[in-house]
């Protein structure tokens, strides 16, 4: 038995790794991405071939590239937020996590593939619809639903039976959990468990607290090609290279905090932490341009799409056709989203202050209150208001003779 494990090199997926090879007899093959969680992967190398995996067995890759142009990127053009405020971003780095496993698993003849999820989250579905929407055949390991532990003490007296290291603060249980990459980072359970307690400072982790950010504001340029940021300040850049340093304008600003009482997929609610500063400037930024080079139409449906699709992303049906379905005409609004936006950072908050672009279709000659030399014929709003209100007059006639009923 020869299976892909999902692989971070923490304390649980090491645990896994070894409960894989004793409880399951199985052959462990690791992944490990770099998805910019700011986390050195080599360790990860080390602790695999301690456990035994065979070198060519052990996969490290950077990902960030694929993550932001190939996820991040897309789902931005879309706007997406899920129940209004979470940005999506542990639920937008599954289906790249799963692919990979996938890919891998075809690559050294593996039949099954393996996760650190629990059996009470989100992340079991998005990692196992990936799974199964790419291969119909793999088989599945969940270990946290699976092994017969009843505690965290069961586990770490497993982990100190095979030798696991153990850090200090694992030890004491951790304070919280984490999971994090170029996107966001999120933070869930034990002391966050009681959602009217306002999150301790230290549970933050990449952003400056908006009291302490700079008291003079910071202005950016933003610049888009179809949808897609391309440039901050004039200077181009690859997609991970921009939101890298997206995040550090939003960390020094303080921006991209998010404390959200949400209701997972599975059915129970949970309070989680976030910090998005990267992508809360550019969420920002994104809507700036489209509010020059969208026709209004196009961004009202755009805007009546965007719940249905943050939800399945939310719900980890990334590898959905219907998902594809909505891209398709997501992507296809972005043509002519080319341009450039101005923000001004300022404690907790990204200002738009400025847009242009060649395509905007914003026209000063028609929308001024000085004389537009003919552009825009004011009497011609008189038929358009008299005809919008004809019901509205029926109506009123017959309540005036009537009463309301
Ligand atoms: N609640 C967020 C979501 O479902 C974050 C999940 C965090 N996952 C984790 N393994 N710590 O997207
Ligand atoms: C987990 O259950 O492993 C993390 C939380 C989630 O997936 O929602």
């Amino acid at each position: 038995k020869k299976v892909v494990l999902a692989y971070s090199g923490g304390l649980d997926t090491s645990i896994i790794l070894k409960w894989l090879q004793t409880e399951f007899g199985a052959e462990v093959v690791t992944f490990t991405a770099d998805l910019g969680q700011g986390e050195e992967l080599e360790p990860a190398r080390a602790k695999a071939l301690a456990a035994g995996v065979k070198p060519e067995n052990i996969f490290i890759e950077d990902v960030r590239e694929e993550f932001v142009r190939d996820f991040v990127f897309p789902m931005f053009r879309a706007n997406a937020v899920y129940e209004g405020v979470y940005l999506l971003g542990t639920s937008i780095a599954r289906p790249l996590i799963s692919k990979r496993q996938i890919e891998i698993a075809d690559m050294v003849g593996a039949d099954a593939v393996c996760h650190g999820a629990t059996g009470k989250g989100n992340d079991q579905v998005r990692f196992e619809l990936g799974y199964y929407g790419l291969n119909p055949d793999i088989k599945v390991i969940a270990p946290w639903r699976d092994w017969s532990f009843k505690s965290r003490t069961d586990l770490l007296a497993f982990a100190e039976q095979h030798g696991i290291e153990i850090t200090k603060d694992k030890r004491g249980e951790a304070p919280f959990s984490v999971d994090a990459n170029l996107l966001h980072s999120s933070s869930e359970g034990k002391v966050l468990e009681d959602p009217a307690e306002p999150a301790p400072e230290f549970v933050h982790m990449r952003t400056i607290s908006p009291e302490d950010a700079p008291d003079e504001p910071e202005t950016i340029t933003i610049g888009f090609e179809r949808g897609d940021a391309i440039a901050i300040n004039g200077e181009e850049m690859s997609p991970a290279t921009l939101l890298t340093a997206l995040n550090a304008y939003g960390k020094k600003h303080g921006i991209g905090r998010l404390d959200l009482l949400e209701n997972r997929f599975v059915g129970m609610k949970s309070r989680g932490i976030y910090e998005t500063p990267g992508g809360t400037i550019l969420l920002t930024a994104h809507r700036g341009i489209e509010q020059a080079t969208l026709d209004k139409g196009a961004a009202h449906l755009k805007d009546e799409l965007m719940p249905r699709y943050a939800e399945l992303i939310y719900n980890g049906f990334w590898w959905s056709p219907e998902r594809e379905m909505l891209q398709a005409a997501i992507d296809h609004s972005q043509r002519w989203v080319t341009g450039e936006v101005t923000l001004k950072l300022y404690k907790g908050q990204a200002y738009l202050t400025g847009r242009s672009s060649p395509y905007s279709l914003y026209r000063e000659d028609i929308v001024t209150f000085e004389d537009d030399h003919g552009a825009y014929d004011q009497k011609d709003a008189e038929g358009f208001i008299k005809l919008n209100a004809l019901r509205l007059r029926l109506l009123a006639g017959r309540d005036r003779k009537f009463g309301k009923n």
